[in-house]
């Protein structure tokens, strides 16, 4: 509906949306997925940041503002932890086929909606677009008692799909199994991918009409004939972009689904004002976002919950995770992990930053260094081989060439402090927990095993005190 439109109108204040338009979506998850090999359930193998159910669900999401029903079997424990309570479950304790599934959530929803939609778990490219073709054309079927509509899609290689059969004159009558098809049947090309629209009264009833299958299974694409025998006519909708009805049964299906959805978010980015060099080696997963003006080099790897600010230029081959980046960030061959960089951050080639390490504005950290759960204040550098954990570095203080926070004693962790404008000469090793005042310097190859006060130098192994003029001088 229009957003002006419903402003508009004069709601009371206690109006609840009518939902009873609103569809009732059934998942079908129940499946044993033998042939991806694994001791994880297929519908939680990953799919560019997300597990392969997520899809499905965040489809349903968008359709219906009702919480959809997912058909579980033995993966029940594992999905359920994943989904939680963004959708309802019903067990299907014998996989006896699709109808059987189905047939699962009717005494959940028996009574809801006057529609319902089923779709398979493992259909991860999908668009929002042909469920809603389906939908519209559903209330189109209706209009001329039309209880059943379906989306299908032609292809060459039908392999394994059931076919859709039509009368001469165009109608669907039935799908037929392709283990039950006659050589002609066979050769059709227009192919069931396994969604389908109900009138809900019709289908809890007619579910009982479906007969068990040579297979021993109740197949729920029986549905179609079973309309047609009683009049009803049954729609299809064919989609234009059959790759989208892609199913997923092997790891071989989840590569190629995988280059589908990146290739779709790549495109999503370009579009939304990001320069991505050769997204043919950007691999970004859909839970990242990115600023505009920002430029990705090639080898770039952005996932999980990341986000990228705007005019940053990330890459080549870098490896992003669970980071949030400011504006005006350099970031070349570095893996940041866990990690928050504020604006004009520099960091790069040969950097690994994790476990909350956090660099403020303006720090430069150049070559081989790595920083753990620490801070660097603004304006801070470290240029050139160094190990910063467990530290809180203040702004301006330089941390010369290989300078190390030695921050295990074999038992614990411990912290270092380091002072605003503190200057750590090269090879000093900072012996935590240990702090150097504000101002305060270290001389060359120091090994500090005591606090620096402000504004004074400590040389030597292990460190000593100068004399306060000498710090002076220099
Ligand atoms: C099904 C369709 C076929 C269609 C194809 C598209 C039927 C009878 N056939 O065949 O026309 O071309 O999908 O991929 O529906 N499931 C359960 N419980 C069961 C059986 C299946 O939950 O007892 C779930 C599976 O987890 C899966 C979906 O239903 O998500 C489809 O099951 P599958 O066995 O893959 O059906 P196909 O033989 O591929
Ligand atoms: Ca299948």
């Amino acid at each position: 509906m229009n957003d002006d439109l419903m402003l508009a109108v004069d709601l009371p204040a206690t109006a609840i949306p009518d939902h009873t338009l609103a569809p009732d979506i059934v998942i079908l998850a129940a499946g044993e997925s033998t042939r991806m090999r694994s001791k994880t359930p297929k519908v939680l193998h990953p799919l560019a940041g997300r597990p392969l159910i997520e899809y499905s669900v965040r489809l349903a999401e968008s359709l219906s503002p009702r919480l959809p029903t997912v058909v579980v079997g033995r993966n029940a424990e594992a999905l359920q932890a994943q989904i939680g309570d963004r959708a309802g479950y019903v067990h299907q304790q014998q996989r006896l086929g699709t109808g059987h599934a189905v047939l699962q959530a009717r005494p959940l929803l028996l009574g809801h909606s006057h529609t319902v939609l089923v779709f398979y778990a493992d259909m991860p490219l999908v668009t929002l677009a042909s469920m809603q073709a389906l939908l519209a054309l559903h209330q189109r079927n209706q209009a001329s008692g039309g209880v059943l509509t379906l989306l299908t899609f032609e292809s060459d290689t039908p392999r394994g799909f059931g076919r859709i059969v039509r009368s001469a004159a165009g109608q669907v009558l039935a799908i037929v199994e392709e283990a039950d098809c006659t050589a002609e049947q066979l050769e059709i090309t227009e192919l069931n991918p396994g969604l389908y629209c109900y009138d809900a009264d019709w289908l809890w009833r007619s579910l009982d009409e479906i007969t068990v299958s040579p297979k021993g299974e109740y197949y729920l694409t029986d549905l179609v004939a079973i309309a047609v025998q009683q009049g009803c006519p049954v729609l299809a909708h064919r989609v234009s972009h059959p790759v989208e009805m892609m199913g997923i049964n092997t790891r071989v299906h989840l590569a190629e689904a995988e280059a589908v959805l990146r290739a779709r978010i790549n495109r999503r980015w370009m579009e939304a004002g990001v320069t991505i060099v050769d997204p043919a080696t950007t691999y970004i997963e859909d839970t990242v976002e990115i600023g505009r003006d920002t430029l990705l080099l090639p080898g770039v790897h952005l996932r999980g919950q990341s986000k990228i600010g705007e005019d940053c230029c990330i890459g080549p081959d870098t490896t992003i995770i669970d980071t949030t980046i400011g504006a005006a960030c350099r970031v070349q061959y570095a893996v940041l992990e866990d990690t928050l960089l504020e604006d004009q951050v520099d960091v790069g080639p040969f950097a690994h930053l994790r476990a909350r390490a956090h660099l403020a504005t303006g720090v430069h950290m150049g070559n081989f260094g790595e920083v753990k759960n620490s801070y660097l204040g603004p304006g801070a550098k470290m240029g050139h081989f160094s190990y910063v954990g467990d530290a809180d570095i203040g702004q301006e203080v330089n941390v010369s060439a290989g300078v190390i926070t030695c921050n295990y004693d074999g038992v614990r962790k411990n912290r270092t402090t380091v002072g605003d404008y503190a200057f750590i000469g090269s090879d000093t090793m900072l012996v935590a927990p240990v702090t150097i005042g504000a101002g305060a310097r270290t001389g060359a190859g120091s090994v500090v095993t005591h606090d620096v006060p402000p504004g004074r130098l400590a040389v030597g192994v292990p460190a000593r005190l100068r004399p306060p003029s000498e710090t002076q001088g220099e």
